[in-house]
């Protein structure tokens, strides 16, 4: 394959990788079967994804089990890009492809049953905010919606909305892909004036990892100030823990329990895959997720009405959440939520999955300096360039899979530029260390001015945002 990328290719020949696949599959298998730690199948997988793609490099065809490659396999011209082959794995824990681009959004909408952000909606949404749409509407990363025409119809009828989104503290480190949802909330709280509730699932974090209720409570707290420092409107904000919020709220605490009485374990085992020996915290908590979508949770915000359309921002993962709660909004007389999905944010290594906060190298911090951001971006982001500058001049490389060209799809403002650079990285014009400098340098002064901000998210400023209150709208 000429076109094989510059990166991310062993040493080892198609034998030992075919081998080394067939023993990861069987222990992926072996630790499914034994219901074995999440953390540890996540790994497992993670691993086995790394090897099919090793091997896909290798040998330019895609693995298949039982079937190991001739001797003589060599990397051929081309090829498929080895999507569809598998279905592309996406639920609120596992994010999974085989294909170097990444998940096929497209073929998501149509077995979610969601529904494109397209041209005519963007244009919508300018028309009515009278703002420029965000570069995550115009980029096509929030690509799918449930309900959004609905939401602007009633705007234009003076029938305001309110914002909820989430976040799940499972660690003290948060890393650029969590801002996404965030980022492009607080555009919509800006351009429409509206109120905004963020749910911090410490609750949930503790139902699923291996942490004590204080640690998930602390990194709520912690992660808030991340969220805080985004600029959200103390006025029209209110973040909460859930620890802190489900005891103490008994408009929300009803609601958790309507919603509680209207789905049956045999629902959420379809929706969720929970099996019999998962804990009841975990097989109740989508309840919890749940509530917020309703504006009567809030009655210190809403004065009691239970009727204030709530339009949900999230990554594509947290979708089965949402149908579940779409599905029980009519049964328990409330409205049903709408819904703004965005895409992953892909790991330094490549669109095959998403950026995670538990390995280091495959994501850039908040907490990063700029020293780290260079040296991460230089050593792991998976190059879609030629292995030799000859090559590059003379074939160009390939954006589509380039994790650099893609991180600048989500932070370069400038549309012009960013198209610029893409000719140019195709044609071979711009090499790869070229695109990495201008990577590089788009992050690390983005990165140092929300260190500085959340510098000055003081004890003081949280509690604020934290405390239940009216808020202004
Ligand atoms: N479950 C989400 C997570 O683990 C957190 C979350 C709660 C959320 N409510 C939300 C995310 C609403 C998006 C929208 O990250």
């Amino acid at each position: 394959m000429t076109d094989c990328p510059g990166d991310g290719v062993g040493a080892a020949s198609p034998m030992e990788l075919y081998e080394k696949l067939t023993a990861q599959g069987d222990k992926v298998r072996t630790l499914k079967t034994a219901k074995a730690d999440k953390a540890d199948v996540d790994a497992a997988v993670q691993l086995l994804l790394k090897l099919k793609v090793d091997y896909k490099h290798t040998t330019g065809s895609d693995y298949k089990a039982g079937c190991p490659p001739s001797e003589d396999a060599v990397v051929q011209d081309g090829g498929p890009s080895g999507d569809g082959a598998e279905e592309d794995t996406v639920d609120p824990w596992n994010v999974s492809t085989s294909s170097a681009k990444g998940v096929d959004y497209d073929k998501l909408i149509v077995r979610f049953g969601s529904s494109k952000v397209d041209q005519e909606l963007v244009d919508r949404i300018e028309k009515i905010s009278g703002q420029k749409p965000h570069r995550f509407l115009r980029r096509g990363i929030f690509f799918s919606h449930r309900d959004m025409h609905q939401v602007l119809d009633a705007y234009e009828k003076q029938k305001s909305f309110y914002l909820y989104t989430g976040r799940g503290p499972s660690s003290q480190a948060m890393h650029v892909g969590h801002l996404i949802p965030f980022i492009f909330t607080k555009w919509l709280q800006d351009v429409f004036d509206i109120p905004l509730v963020i749910q911090l699932t410490d609750d949930e974090k503790y139902l699923w990892k291996d942490l004590t209720l204080e640690d998930c409570h602390r990194f709520a707290v912690e992660n808030a100030k991340d969220i805080i420092a985004c600029g959200f409107d103390v006025n029209k904000t209110f973040i909460f823990s859930d620890l802190d919020y489900m005891g103490s709220s008994p408009d929300f605490y009803r609601n958790v329990v309507k919603i509680q009485k209207h789905v049956t374990f045999n629902q959420v085992k379809g929706i969720f895959g929970f099996t019999d020996s998962d804990c009841i915290g975990k097989i109740s908590f989508p309840a919890i997720q749940a509530a917020p979508s309703f504006s009567n949770s809030f009655p210190q915000i809403f004065k009691g009405r239970k009727d204030v359309t709530c339009l949900i921002p999230c990554a594509i993962d947290q979708d089965p959440y949402f149908r579940m709660t779409r599905d029980v909004a009519p049964r328990i007389g409330y409205p049903k939520p709408a819904l703004l999905h965005s895409t992953f944010f892909p790991a330094l290594q490549g669109a095959q999955t998403k950026m995670s906060a538990s390995d280091a190298n495959s994501s850039i911090f908040l907490t990063d300096t700029a020293k780290q951001i260079k040296n991460k971006v230089n050593k792991h982001a998976f190059s879609g360039g030629k292995d030799t500058v000859e090559e590059h001049r003379k074939h160009g490389g390939n954006p589509d899979v380039d994790v650099s060209f893609m991180y600048l799809t989500f932070f370069l403002e400038d549309d012009e530029q960013l198209e610029k650079i893409r000719q140019d990285y195709a044609s071979g014009a711009l090499l790869t260390g070229e695109l990495k400098k201008i990577l590089i340098e788009t992050l690390q002064p983005m990165i140092t001015a929300h260190q500085e901000k959340r510098k000055q998210v003081t004890e003081e400023t949280v509690k604020q945002f934290m405390t239940p209150r009216p808020l202004n709208f």
